[in-house]
């Protein structure tokens, strides 16, 4: 049977850092698979090999084992069809917000020309609610404004997929929960890939096709979670049974990775399979 292609696969990834005390074993022998259009949310210990990850996918770095595609090419060098945002949104306080969202075009090869871009970012930004703020410097937007841009500069050149790592992670919960409706938003209007990485298990739930638990150092993928609720998600979808029983799988999966459970006392209402099923 044709295989389904997939957007972002990892085949049995291997990985250590060399540091001065010797070998770091950070990935070992991870495998995954997400299919396009899907939104994979990635969870673990600290420490566990998350932002390794990442920098894996966007060929940032190579494993020293297995291998990384992207839509089905092999991964060796940075991909330009990658974006990427992270926790702490690195603005260039000489710029507009504008500018700053334009800034992938100067780097990045696109068929789009400037005017079109600059269309683009105004669209973006009035989807994420920054209607008015493109001429702005970044010091005049709060933290959760400026996350906002910053998710408009990461999609400005239509990557393939778009990779962020835990990008709400330094907001305060009610900011968090409205980027979470935005992200719902941007990919309502312009489907694309999306791996992020969190340590929120709500948000996980909420944004995600597919959840992924990454086991203990070194990491390998320990369970994968299929978050079956309907869309469009509202906040309230996660009160439900169904949503806190997901919820309550994946911390004991996250227990299992510290070493502070054991598989067999996972919570009744099983929602899924463990990883190995999978690869
Ligand atoms: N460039 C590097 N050189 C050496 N060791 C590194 C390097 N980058 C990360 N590490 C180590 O690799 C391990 C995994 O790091 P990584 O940043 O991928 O973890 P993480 O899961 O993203 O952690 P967190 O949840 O705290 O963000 C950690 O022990 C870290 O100290
Ligand atoms: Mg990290």
């Amino acid at each position: 049977m044709a295989q389904a292609p997939y957007m972002i696969e990892l085949r049995e990834v291997t990985h250590a850092y060399r540091t001065k005390a010797g070998p770091l074993p950070v990935l070992d022998n991870l495998s995954m698979k997400v299919a396009e259009n899907s939104f994979c949310a990635v969870v673990g210990p600290s420490g566990c090999g998350k932002s390794t990850l990442t920098r894996l996918v966007s060929g940032l770095m190579k494993p020293d084992e297995g291998q990384v595609w992207l839509h089905s090419k092999l991964v060796t060098s940075p991909r330009p069809t990658v974006g990427m945002a992270f926790q702490n949104p690195v603005l260039l306080e000489w710029r507009t917000i504008l500018q700053n969202i334009l800034l992938p075009m100067e780097i990045v090869k696109s068929p789009m020309t400037k005017a079109e871009a600059t269309e683009r970012a105004h669209h973006l930004l009035e989807l994420v609610g920054l209607t008015g703020f493109a001429e702005k410097r970044p010091s005049e937007l709060s933290g959760g404004m400026r996350q906002r841009a910053s998710l408009c500069r990461s999609i400005i050149h239509k990557p393939d997929v778009l990779i962020l790592d835990e990008p709400f992670g330094a907001l305060d919960a009610f900011t968090r929960e409205d980027l979470w409706c935005t992200m719902h938003d941007l990919r309502r209007e312009e489907p694309f890939t999306c791996l992020l990485i969190t340590h929120d298990l709500r948000e996980s739930v909420f944004l995600a096709d597919q959840v992924l638990v990454m086991s203990g150092r070194p990491a390998h993928a320990q369970y994968v979670l299929d978050v079956d609720l309907p869309g469009p998600r509202t906040l309230d979808d996660l009160y439900s049974p169904k949503a806190v029983s997901m919820l309550a799988t994946l911390r004991h999966q996250i227990q299992v990775a510290q070493g502070r459970a054991s598989e067999a006392d996972a919570p009744a209402d099983d929602h899924s399979e463990p990883a190995e099923a999978r690869a």
